[in-house]
C-alpha cells in the first residue's frame, strides 16, 4: 500500500498502544506481517524528554522503516516542537493522537478531547505540518466525542485541507471508551468525503473480520490493536486470508515458543533485566491465555522474580504443551480473557483493555 509517501508490504497497521507497542513489539509485528507499526504515544511536554520512559519511547535503534511516532498534547506550539524533536530522533512519519480516551490525557484536552474543539484541531495540524515540512504527518481519531456529536467527517475534512497524509479512525466515540462495539458506518462515510488514505480501526480480531471491515468501509487499510497482543502472527494470518481467501494452518507450538523466546530476549535487552521481567509478564500472559493449563502457569509465572526463572518457566510450559499438541490450541475463552485490565509495569498505572 502507498501510505504517506512510503510503500508498505500490505495495508495492515499495528495500532499505537501505550505500554504495549514498544520497539520490541513493533519489530516483532513487522516481522510477522504488519506493514507498519505506530509507536506508543510520546508526550509533547519537552520537560519530560529526559525521562527514562520518554527516552525509551524515542528509541528506534534498528527499527525497520518506516518509523511512525505518535505525539500527544494540546498546545500547537508544543506539538510542533515535539514533531521536530522526534523527527530529529529518527521518526519518518509523525502521527497525531486525537483518539486516546484516557482521563489523564483528556483532562488536559489532549487525545480524543481535542475533537470537541475543531478550531484547535486545525491549529495543531497546521503547526505540526509546518514544523516538519519534509515529514508526512498522519492523524488518528475517533468517530466523535459522544454519540450525539460524531464529528469525524468534519475532522477528516480539516485534516485533508491541512495536508494530513492519512487518517485512522477508531469506530467508537470517546464517551464509549472501549465499551460496546465499534461501528463502521461513520468510517465508510468519511471514506466517501476525503481522498487521502483512510484506515479503519476497532474490534478487528480475525481474518474474516478484517475482510468484512475492509468491505464495509471501503477503507484503504486496517489498524489492529488488542487482538495482536500475544498474537503478533495475526498480521500474517490476515495478510494471507485477504490475498488467497484461505486460512494459514494454526501456528506450531514450537514456532510460537521460539517467537515468544525471541520477544522475551528483546524485552530484557530493551528494558534491562528488572523492568524487562515485569514488562514480559503481561506479554507472556497474552501469549498463553486460553492454552491448556495456562491459568496455573500464569499465576506461578507472575511470582517469579528474575529472568532465569521466567525463561525456564516459559520453556517448561511450552515443552509441556508440545508433548500433547503440535499446533496451538486456544480454548474458546481466550478472546474474552484477552482484554482484561492490567497494570502498566513501567508506570504502575492500571490500563483497561476491556471491550
Ligand atoms: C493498552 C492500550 C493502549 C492504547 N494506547 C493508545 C495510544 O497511545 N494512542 C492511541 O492513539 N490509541 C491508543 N489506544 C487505542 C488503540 O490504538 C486502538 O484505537 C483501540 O484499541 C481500538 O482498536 P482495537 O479494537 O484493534 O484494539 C490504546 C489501546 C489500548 C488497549
Amino acid at each position: 500500500m502507498d501510505f504517506a509517501g512510503f510503500t508498505l508490504r500490505n495495508n495492515l497497521i499495528v495500532a499505537p498502544m501505550a505500554g504495549v507497542t514498544d520497539r520490541p513489539f513493533r519489530q516483532l509485528c513487522k516481522k510477522m506481517g504488519a506493514g507498519l507499526a505506530v509507536s506508543e504515544m510520546v508526550t509533547s511536554n519537552s520537560l519530560l524528554y529526559g525521562s527514562a520512559k520518554t527516552k525509551r519511547r524515542a528509541n528506534h535503534d534498528g527499527e525497520v522503516a518506516p518509523i511512525s511516532v505518535q505525539i500527544a498534547g494540546t498546545s500547537p506550539q508544543m506539538m510542533a516542537e515535539a514533531a521536530r524533536h522526534n523527527v530529529n530522533n529518527g521518526a519518518q512519519i509523525i502521527d497525531i493522537n486525537m483518539g486516546c480516551p484516557a482521563k489523564k490525557i483528556c483532562n488536559v484536552m489532549a487525545g480524543s478531547a481535542l475533537m470537541q474543539d475543531e478550531a484547535l484541531v486545525g491549529r495543531i495540524l497546521d503547526a505540526v505540518i509546518a514544523a516538519v515540512p519534509e515529514t508526512p504527518v498522519t492523524l488518528k481519531f475517533r468517530t466523535g466525542w459522544e454519540m450525539s456529536n460524531r464529528n469525524a467527517p468534519n475532522i477528516a475534512r480539516i485534516a485533508e485541507n491541512a495536508g494530513i497524509r492519512a487518517i485512522a479512525i477508531h469506530g467508537r466515540t470517546r464517551c464509549q471508551h472501549y465499551t460496546g462495539h465499534a461501528e463502521y458506518d461513520t468510517i465508510a462515510y468519511v471514506k466517501t468525503l476525503v481522498s487521502i488514505p483512510v484506515i479503519a480501526n476497532g474490534d478487528i480480531t480475525s481474518p474474516e473480520k478484517a475482510k468484512y471491515v475492509l468491505e464495509a468501509t471501503g477503507a484503504d487499510g486496517l489498524m489492529i490493536g488488542r487482538a495482536a497482543q500475544g498474537r503478533p502472527w495475526l498480521f500474517r494470518e490476515i495478510e494471507h486470508f485477504l490475498k488467497t481467501g484461505a486460512h494459514l494452518p494454526p501456528p506450531l507450538v514450537s514456532d510460537i515458543h521460539n517467537i515468544l523466546n525471541e520477544h522475551l530476549e528483546d524485552l530484557y535487552a530493551f528494558y534491562g533485566v528488572d523492568t524487562g521481567v515485569r514488562v514480559a509478564r503481561k506479554h507472556i500472559s497474552w501469549y498463553t491465555r486460553g492454552l491448556t493449563g495456562s491459568a496455573a502457569f500464569r499465576f506461578r509465572m507472575n511470582q517469579l522474580p528474575d529472568i532465569t526463572q521466567q525463561r525456564q518457566a516459559v520453556n517448561e510450559f511450552f515443552w509441556g504443551l508440545a508433548e500433547h499438541h503440535e499446533h496451538l490450541d486456544y480454548a474458546q475463552s481466550n478472546n474474552d480473557e484477552r482484554h482484561a485490565t492490567w497494570t502498566d509495569p513501567t508506570t504502575s498505572q492500571p490500563v483497561s483493555t476491556a471491550r
